[in-house]
């Protein structure tokens, strides 16, 4: 029998795109010297010379201020180790909590920009701001990797999946993480 194809409304057309990787991005407030933390979903690479990232951001969040102002941040890449904190920033505002002292993560100095890394994940990338345009209901910010650093040991040009266990948001208060099963399909016998 065939299986019927059921039309999704377009407020969720997105979640048709998700499981996403969740990452951590940090910002500064540099007149009061605070840190901040926001939860997204919604990034992408888009170049790798020069290396170029993009963040979907709405403009009401706190952080949209702390990167357009300072245009500098860094992509920090959490594992499930931390997904309540995580889920934490990603449900409070930075205009009325202190992320860092709420959730108990650790912020270490960056090497090349003003925001601070999360010591508690795994990844890191140091971003300046390279362009910024509105779209739609979104802002995109386009970072320029300034500098890229991982845990040593977990990584060797792609992640050990048995050793990292990365966060993948499905939806609402739903993640997920990637089995060890790993596919690389051959082309050969088809060409
Ligand atoms: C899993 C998850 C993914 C999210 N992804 C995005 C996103 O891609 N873009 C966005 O603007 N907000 C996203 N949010 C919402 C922000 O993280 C949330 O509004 C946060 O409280 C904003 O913090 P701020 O006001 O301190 O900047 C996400 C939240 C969660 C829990």
């Amino acid at each position: 029998m065939e299986t019927e194809k059921v039309e999704v409304d377009l407020s969720s057309f997105h979640r048709l795109l998700h499981p996403k990787l969740v990452v951590l991005v940090t910002c500064i407030n540099p007149l009061e010297g605070t840190a901040n933390i926001i939860t997204l979903a919604w990034t992408t690479p888009i170049s790798h010379h020069p290396p170029l990232l993009l963040l979907g951001m709405a403009p009401k969040r706190y952080s949209h201020e702390l990167i357009a102002g300072p245009k500098e941040f860094v992509v920090n890449i959490p594992t499930m180790d931390i997904v309540k904190e995580m889920l934490f920033c990603g449900r409070r505002t930075g205009r009325k909590h202190d992320k860092f002292k709420e959730t108990g993560l650790t912020p270490m100095p960056a090497k090349m920009v003003r925001p601070p890394i999360i010591k508690e994940c795994v990844a890191h990338l140091e971003c300046k701001l390279h362009q910024q345009i509105s779209m739609g209901d979104r802002t995109l910010f386009v970072g320029e990797v300034l500098v890229a650093y991982v845990n040593e040991g977990v990584f060797d040009d792609k992640f050990d999946l048995e050793k990292v266990k990365l966060i993948y948001h499905a939806g609402g208060d739903d993640f997920a993480t990637l089995a060890s099963e790993i596919v690389t399909p051959s082309l050969e016998s088809q060409s």
